[in-house]
């Protein structure tokens, strides 16, 4: 395998099931864990358990489960949550701890009324107290996408220095641009003196659309963790979709990266998701959405029928999709409908398919889609005229 390997973290247990509506109970979370486990996760993060008795349940569960995968659960930096997630993860033959505090300003202020220097301090608490439960411990500066970097530097140096292994960089609010946050792993790279003991995890949310592009430009810098979801689930706008970073490191090979995820599992797992936690996905999302591998204009048509990569850069049974559509709207054109047609068994000659075009324009003005009846209907109609002409 090339390159660097990039660990998928997925969180869709935990930040994605955040989302209203996407509650889980333990029967479900344990069926999206092994499914999970099979696409080739590195990291689950199964659940929260201080914040609720099922919860906990599930972690538990999912622990006793999993063999492959490392099992993580999260806490805040507070002790009784740090014991919780240690319990829970008691039968996990992996287990992480994900902890960590709020690092920006604005955190600081307004959600602990504390000051940069209490916030390290119980930043360099809350690792001491995982580590009775795990050495795998994962600290998260929430909202570093906002944090000062230099503060940053120091919050991340210290936690390494109590003992954590990865370091959680989340723009949890979606506020940063692909470069800034990119400099920002730079810079932590380039200013953190003990940064050789731990990688970088990034864990960026959608709510300006550029949670994907931040998350590769942080793999770019230096970054060998991406946290991400399924679909993309996660809070407000969602979080990174783990299809769209997976597929963007195995089509940019000049990026010298790999993951270790079966990319034909993709849309499956996708579709396993959307029903269990009852959240559609919009048509036109990238490697998952239905839309993904169907052509609709003529211009477009023309040239996928003659040659499927000049409009594809990925073939759906590579990430498990079916098959690419030619899709007949008002907007198609003349190769599509002679290919839909054969598709149907009818073989007409070019004069046909001219005349037959122009009765298509007019059925396709009147519809979002041209179906297989409305072709059938044309096409025995026009066979009709034909012999009766003859
Ligand atoms: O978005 C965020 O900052 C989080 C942390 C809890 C990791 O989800
Ligand atoms: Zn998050």
């Amino acid at each position: 395998m090339p390159g660097q390997k990039i660990q998928i973290f997925d969180t869709t247990l935990r930040d994605g099931e955040q989302v209203p509506g996407c509650k889980l109970v333990t029967s479900e979370k344990l069926e999206l864990a092994l499914q999970l486990e099979e696409l080739g996760v590195d990291i689950i993060e199964a659940g929260f358990p201080i914040s609720s008795p099922g919860d906990f349940n599930s972690v538990t569960e999912i622990a006793k489960l999993i063999t492959k995968a490392t099992v993580c659960a999260l806490s805040r930096a507070v002790e009784k949550d740090i014991e919780a997630a240690g319990l829970a993860l008691k039968f996990a033959k992996r287990p992480r701890i994900h902890t960590g505090i709020g690092t920006s300003d604005s955190h600081i202020k307004a959600k602990f009324n504390a000051t940069r220097e209490e916030i390290l301090e119980r930043a360099i608490q809350s690792v001491k107290w995982a580590r009775k439960y795990t050495d795998d411990i994962e600290f998260y500066a929430e909202d570093a996408g906002r944090t000062d970097n230099d503060y940053l530097a120091r919050v991340v140096e210290a936690v390494i220095k109590a003992g954590a292994t990865v370091v959680n960089i989340p723009d949890t609010t979606g506020y940063c641009l692909p470069q800034q946050y990119g400099d920002k792993i730079a810079y932590l790279i380039n200013n953190v003196p003990n940064i050789d003991k731990a990688i970088l995890s990034c864990h960026c949310h959608n709510d300006l659309g550029l949670a994907t592009a931040n998350s590769i430009a942080g793999v770019i810098a230096g970054a060998r963790q991406i946290e991400c979801t399924i679909n993309g689930l996660g809070e407000r706008a969602g979080n990174t979709a783990l299809e769209e970073v997976v597929m963007v490191i195995k089509q940019h090979k000049e990026l010298d990266l790999y993951t270790d995820i079966k990319a034909p599992l993709l849309n499956p797992i996708s579709r396993k998701v959307s029903d269990i936690m009852r959240m559609n996905v919009q048509p036109n999302k990238a490697i998952v959405g239905s839309n993904a591998f169907s052509h609709s204009s003529g211009i477009h048509q023309d040239g996928f029928l003659k040659d499927t990569t000049t409009y594809e850069i990925i073939a759906p049974e590579e990430v498990g999709a079916d098959s690419s559509k030619i899709v007949l709207t008002a907007r198609s054109g003349r190769s599509a409908l002679a290919f839909r047609f054969q598709k149907l068994n009818f073989q007409f000659d070019r004069n046909d398919v001219d005349a037959l075009y122009q009765q298509f324009l007019l059925v396709a003005d009147t519809k979002k889609e041209v179906e297989d009846a409305d072709l059938e209907k044309m096409a025995l109609a026009h066979q009709q005229n034909s012999l009766a002409t003859a």
